[in-house]
């Protein structure tokens, strides 16, 4: 795919990505058997195309809810200032959570995010990342599950941006630049 700059190489296709949160969710649902109800929380903006894949074949009571948290700067950069822009909309306190996170990549959002939702008390509060680049963290943190170990890459698509661009891509693709 074409842009003013940059070219878009896919990496991991749209079939590769529905395949392994088939994986994924039935782990999740080994993990939370017996819930009353499962509150997955998606991480805005990017998480949006994973939430709504991850949910539907997730055989358990679900509530979905949303919580943007956002670090400021630079597309390329993670800033280490997270601030939280749209908080959940219910409440956690005792309840089984599942924090839905598109790529862990310093860490530092999802460490403020976990430290968070802890302070609210959840019975359990687990996480899952599609992506993961272990190569760029600066906070010791994983999440509980990963969709796919990715190398130091640019990358979009499935949810994921480079500069509000490309989230609506079906599959994860490298981003080169051109220009
Ligand atoms: N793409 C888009 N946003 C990001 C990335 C990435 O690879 N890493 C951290 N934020
Ligand atoms: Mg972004």
């Amino acid at each position: 795919m074409a842009h003013d700059g940059y070219d878009i190489d896919e990496m991991i296709s749209a079939k590769k990505i529905a395949a392994r949160i088939e994986e994924l969710a039935r782990e999740i649902e080994a993990a939370f058997a017996g819930t009353d109800q499962l509150v997955v929380v998606g991480l805005l903006r990017g998480s949006f195309v994973f939430i709504a894949d991850l949910v539907r074949v997730l055989n358990l009571p679900v509530e979905v809810d949303f919580l943007e948290a956002s670090s400021y700067g630079n597309a390329m950069e993670s800033s280490r200032e997270v601030r939280i822009l749209k908080d959940l909309s219910g409440e956690i306190g005792g309840r089984d959570v599942l924090v839905v996170e598109d790529i862990v990549d310093t860490g530092f959002t999802l460490h403020h995010v976990l430290r968070l939702l802890e302070s609210r008390r959840p019975r359990r509060l687990e996480t899952i990342a599609l992506l993961d680049k272990p190569s760029r963290r600066e906070v010791d943190i994983a999440a509980t599950w990963t969709g796919f170990e990715i190398p130091d890459e640019f990358v979009v698509g499935y949810g994921i941006d480079y500069a509000q661009a490309d989230r609506h891509l079906p599959y994860i693709g490298k981003v080169r630049m051109t220009g």
